[in-house]
């Protein structure tokens, strides 16, 4: 999946010409999170690692007043005059890179005049964070290209605020900072209220991470994304009404009694469960990784998933036939939804001598149950946004 650079190089030059001046590379990668789901707009724990496969930007300054706009992946070129206030365009992917520029026109640091190609492996809309991934390889662009100076942490949050106020999506922190600061070979544990975070290596020995998409193509992610945002700020409030509480994650499982007493809706209820008891279970898989319990960290995928499916209500038929089917396979220790849901990925952790089997077998069973077929990735963890 590694993306081709001379093949980029080329393909910039035939678009924008003259040779002599070389364009300078950055790069960011997709992230897929182990676990810890819908917990990061609750100031919850994450568990997320960057991906080996991301997003290219080949991009150089020029004389003009335009940034003109390519990717690889989308056809036709889009030119932008410069401005200090940008405006989204409806349903055009070039809304995230002019998002994080609009952030730093915000801050009073203007974008140069600009060509810029894009081209990535990150499957779009499959919960691997392509959006994330192209927001950040544009703010460590113009970071540089700026001279702005900017700590990776601000441009994290610059990313995720593009990513709220110009695409109108509205996620939380994780896959920007996941995006940002990952690290080859360990996983990070964010805690999203604080942005306090650890680096924990990711050694899994003789069993391989597996990521498989449902290739399910997505609907209404967008606005059940928020309706969950929306159920979870109800549970505070019902909450808030008797104990002074700012978010979900203020509770742990001991107080799970307090969702029972207080929360009359029994959907409310359920998404503050699985918000509270989801923390519980990262923090436990933290731990299950630092003491080499892989067993554990797969129980725990396990049942961050039936959470996800009973009380979050985020799965889907094609999401839960890949992890139900897939843990009747020989050699699954853990497998799981990442991401958003509605579609996207699951995964999973897989003993490498069954690897091959799981893939083939569990692609088979998919194909026959939903009529899709899945695509299968073996990933390694690779490092954060960055100049190459
Ligand atoms: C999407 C969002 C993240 C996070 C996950 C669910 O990836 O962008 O902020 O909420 O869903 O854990």
């Amino acid at each position: 999946m590694k993306s081709d650079i001379s093949k980029l190089k080329t393909e910039f030059f035939s678009l924008y010409g003259d040779r002599d001046r070389e364009p300078v590379l950055f790069y960011s990668p997709g992230r897929v999170n182990l676990i810890g789901e819908h917990t990061d707009y609750n100031g919850g724990y994450v568990f997320p690692c960057a991906l080996d496969f991301g997003t290219t930007l080949l991009v150089r300054m020029c004389s003009g007043r335009e940034i003109r706009m390519n990717s690889l992946n989308f056809p036709g070129e889009v030119v932008i005059p410069l401005s200090l206030n940008y405006l989204p365009v409806p349903r055009s992917w070039t809304n995230y890179p002019v998002g994080v520029i609009n952030e730093f026109a915000r801050k009073g640091i203007a974008a140069p005049a600009m060509e810029m190609l894009f081209t990535g492996d990150i499957p779009n809309g499959a919960g691997l964070s392509s959006s994330a991934s192209i927001e950040m390889v544009t703010a460590v662009a113009m970071n540089e290209l700026s001279g702005a100076g900017l700590e990776m942490i601000e441009m994290v949050k610059m990313a995720q605020k593009a990513e709220n106020g110009f695409v109108g999506m509205n996620c939380g922190i994780m896959d920007q900072f996941a995006v940002g600061f990952g690290r080859a070979n360990h996983a990070i544990n964010l805690n999203c209220d604080t942005l306090e975070y650890r680096y924990a290596p990711v050694s899994l020995g003789d069993r391989k991470l597996v990521i498989t998409n449902t290739n399910k193509r997505r609907g209404l992610t967008d606005s059940k994304y928020n309706e969950r945002r929306a159920e979870c700020e109800k549970a505070v409030a019902l909450i808030s009404l008797h104990r002074p509480v700012r978010n979900l994650s203020d509770l742990t499982v001991s107080d799970l009694w307090m969702i029972d007493s207080y929360i009359p809706d029994p959907v409310v209820r359920k998404r503050a469960k699985h918000v509270i008891t989801e923390n519980g279970r990262t923090l436990d898989a933290i731990k299950a990784l630092e003491n080499n319990d892989i067993a554990l960290l797969g129980k725990l995928m396990n049942e961050s998933h039936d959470s996800l499916c009973t009380d979050y209500e985020v799965t889907g038929a094609e999401l839960d036939t890949l992890v139900y089917e897939g843990r009747k396979l020989p050699g699954v220790i853990g497998t799981r939804m990442t991401g958003a849901g509605f579609g996207g990925c699951t995964v999973s952790i897989v003993e490498s001598a069954h690897a091959k089997e799981f893939i083939s077998r569990l692609g088979e069973i998919y194909n026959a149950k939903t009529g899709l077929t899945a695509d299968f990735y073996l990933p390694g963890i690779g490092d954060g946004a960055r100049r190459v």
